[in-house]
């Protein structure tokens, strides 16, 4: 087979799936990344023969060699999106070709070979499909699913591995924080940066959140729930946090968001958002804000409102930013109009209960 054919996959069923009586109990209330389904989607890549052996099967843990090349230099990228139920018991993924896009634009950063997007489809669609009785039905919750790439060559020298395994994961998931949607604080982290211009800040590589750690670890000790990062350079421009992006909402109704220069991550959430705001006459500016002037316009009432978006948070407020140098509040601390009116579009879009102007729902069943 060479490296452009797109093999189908071959559907090998569990022979032992969680009984159903387990399974409800176990996705009743299930936080988020903890509940896993039965199954999971497996491609091979190697280099002269391509993408091959793509199957299905039971969800179980890998035998890796220790030589393996990503154990060694990290050459791993991920993808995250939802299947979400819909309000006519469907089942359907919001934008998923963006994410097989993303993917693509994080192998070719990571010096990985290109997964076909039709595979990276067929994969997501063909793994829920299966899985499908794990879809939780509670408010708020969804089927999470991981796409990942990892170089799974056994060798020890620095160069691109020749050969990779892509996998898909799923689980069921609940609210991304323990509070729901309420406000969240954040830090502001003055030791470390997240990316710098020319590094892997657009790529989604595992790289990125395990240099993260350190700074989200400090956020915790500060009592905040989210870490977010200034630019590398000037340490003055905000960028993102360590999962999500952000917006800022101004007093006059203006909605501003960082620019993708290639430090932050293009979150499709974030692109939504762009549309959804545009779509009702918002004001919307994609333009750098400093950690000084957000300080000042959070003080004066300039700035009313900042909410972090992404697939697993979905729209969340901003309630407090903590720093170094002081602490301040965002509006009153809580879930400000536009916020909420972003999230409740977003959702119900997602859910199937409104108007998807732009086909961003994919229905699967
Ligand atoms: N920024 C970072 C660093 C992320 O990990 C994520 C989550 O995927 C996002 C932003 C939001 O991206 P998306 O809306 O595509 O989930
Ligand atoms: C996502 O939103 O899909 C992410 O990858 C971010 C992470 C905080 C779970």
């Amino acid at each position: 087979m060479n490296a452009d054919a797109t093999p189908s996959f071959e559907i090998r069923e569990h022979s032992a799936p969680v009984p159903a009586s387990e399974r409800t109990g176990r996705i009743a209330d299930p936080g988020f990344g903890k509940v896993f389904t039965d199954h999971m989607a497996i491609v091979r890549y190697t280099e002269g023969k391509g993408w091959h052996d793509a199957h299905i099967q039971a969800r179980e843990p890998l035998s890796m060699d220790p030589a393996a090349a990503v154990l060694h230099y990290a050459q791993e990228i991920f993808e995250g999106l939802k299947a979400y139920r819909l309000a006519d018991g469907g089942t359907a993924l919001f934008r998923p070709e963006q994410n097989a896009r993303r993917f693509q634009q994080s192998a070719a950063r990571l010096a990985m070979p290109q997964l076909p997007e039709s595979l990276f489809l067929e994969s997501i669609e063909k793994l829920v499909d299966i899985d499908r009785e794990w879809i939780p039905g509670a408010e708020g919750a969804a089927l999470y699913l991981r796409p990942f790439m990892f170089a799974s060559e056994v060798f020890l020298g620095v160069r691109p591995a020749h050969e990779y395994l892509y996998m898909v994961i799923a689980s069921s998931v609940g609210a991304y924080f323990k509070g729901g949607a309420k406000a969240i604080s954040i830090w502001v982290s003055d030791d470390y940066t997240r990316a710098a211009p020319g590094g892997t800040g657009a790529a989604k590589c595992g790289g990125n959140y395990a240099a993260s750690l350190v700074a989200q670890a400090e956020a915790i000790r500060q009592g905040c729930d989210q870490v977010v990062f200034l630019d590398a350079a000037e340490h003055r421009w905000v960028e993102e946090l360590g999962g999500m992006n952000l917006f800022f909402v101004m007093e006059d109704g203006s909605v501003l968001t960082p620019p993708l220069k290639g430090t932050i991550l293009p979150g499709i959430t974030r692109d939504s958002i762009l549309t959804l705001t545009r779509d009702e006459g918002i004001s919307v500016r994609e333009e750098a804000y400093s950690i000084d002037q957000w300080r000042e316009d959070a003080a004066s009432g300039k700035l009313v409102e900042t909410f972090a978006c992404g697939t697993a948070a979905v729209v969340t407020p901003v309630g407090t930013v903590k720093s170094s140098a002081g602490d301040f509040q965002i509006g009153s601390g809580g879930t400000g109009q536009i916020t909420q009116r972003m999230r409740d579009r977003l959702v119900a879009i997602q859910r199937g209960e409104a108007p998807d102007p732009h086909g961003w729902v994919k229905r699967l069943f």
